[in-house]
């Protein structure tokens, strides 16, 4: 039976100049490259210039993708961007994208669902294209998550930096079973019982200011690989595939050791697993896109490969997407 697929036509990134290192941050506070590099995998992380907004830089990314895909912005009639740093409270981020691609047709928002926004995107932007409401989107997740940050807790300092990646999706016909293109299956979990394990002390309803990143890191670690485990075997199930099937896991990276555990868990081999964290560090809802888009531009990632999507962060939300590129 033909179904609707949304197929993954190009991807593309965007990463700040200025790099960050260990060796930088051991030299304003109180820590260093071995304790960093030891407990999350990270050595440096990217940071948007002052006046580089997150829109630049997804405006950025996007261009990359459309270049990738080989398509004109014109044709994108859907854009769902990811972000917890928006430029400004309202309106959201993804107008100035719109508008900054020279498109003014079509539909343009946010979605919010912190480190797992980009996978919430792309399950949302999914189910408008199969349901025929849209024909094209750019899906992006950008961030300037070091605009949040308070650079004296070296807790959360560390962990994060700033970028953005994109793909493009296009609703085409397919045969309806798992050798086709495209986004196979989605699956989206929160629970709000967890929301002051990771949060930000400000918001415009609150506090009326922006606030800064506050996490329990021991305690997001905790529930980090179960949720993330949980969710891959739902992706499973829905597909009737298994760890031998998928040619990549492309994971969010927040965490060297989150990803790698949870890789053993699920007895992925470590080779089918693409990192990126050592040198983006946890760029939120852009770090699937960024990955993406290295193990495409370094021809890890074909088309027809199974590449399995996963995420977990804040409130919590978590989720899964496994797609045939
Ligand atoms: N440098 C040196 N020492 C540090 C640093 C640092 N940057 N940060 C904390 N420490 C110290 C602490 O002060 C503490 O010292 P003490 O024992 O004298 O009190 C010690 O290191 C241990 O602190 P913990 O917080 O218990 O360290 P832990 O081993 O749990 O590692 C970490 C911290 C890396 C944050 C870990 O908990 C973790 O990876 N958690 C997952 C969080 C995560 O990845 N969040 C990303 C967002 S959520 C997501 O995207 C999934």
């Amino acid at each position: 039976m033909t179904t609707i697929r949304s197929v993954v036509l190009g991807c593309g990134s965007y990463l700040p100049e200025h790099i960050l290192t260990n060796a930088e941050l051991a030299s304003r506070i109180d820590t260093s490259d071995e304790w960093i590099v030891q407990r999350t995998g990270i050595r440096q992380r990217h940071i948007a210039a002052p006046g580089e907004f997150t829109s630049h830089l997804a405006i950025k990314a996007a261009k990359a993708a459309l270049a990738n895909a080989g398509v004109d912005a014109q044709s994108i009639d859907l854009i769902v961007l990811a972000t917890s740093t928006p430029d400004n409270t309202f309106p959201a981020t993804a107008v100035s994208v719109q508008n900054g691609l020279g498109i003014n047709h079509g539909a343009a928002f946010d979605l919010q669902a912190v480190c797992s926004g980009f996978i919430f995107a792309l399950a949302t932007a999914d189910n408008f294209l199969r349901t025929g409401a849209f024909k094209r989107a750019l899906v992006i997740g950008a961030e300037t998550f070091s605009r949040i940050l308070d650079w004296n807790d070296r807790g959360t300092c560390v962990l994060f930096g700033d970028g953005a990646g994109a793909l493009v999706l296009d609703a085409q016909p397919q045969q309806g079973n798992t050798s086709d293109r495209g986004v196979l299956t989605t699956h989206l979990r929160s629970d709000g019982r967890h929301k002051m394990k990771l949060y930000v002390d400000g918001g415009p309803s609150s506090t009326q200011s922006v606030g800064h990143l506050r996490m329990e890191g021991r305690e997001v670690f905790k529930h980090a690989v179960g949720m993330i485990t949980d969710v891959i075997e739902d992706a499973f199930k829905a597909t009737n595939t298994g760890p031998n099937d998928i040619d990549w896991l492309v994971p969010h990276q927040a965490n060297k050791r989150i990803i790698d555990a949870s890789a053993q868990k699920l007895h992925i081999a470590p080779q089918k697993v693409v990192l990126t964290v050592d040198s983006h560090g946890n760029t939120s809802a852009a770090s699937i896109p960024l990955a993406l888009s290295v193990a495409v531009a370094d021809k890890r990632i074909k088309p027809n490969d199974l590449v399995m999507l996963e995420a977990m962060g804040g409130g919590f939300t978590w989720g899964s997407a496994l797609v045939r590129w």
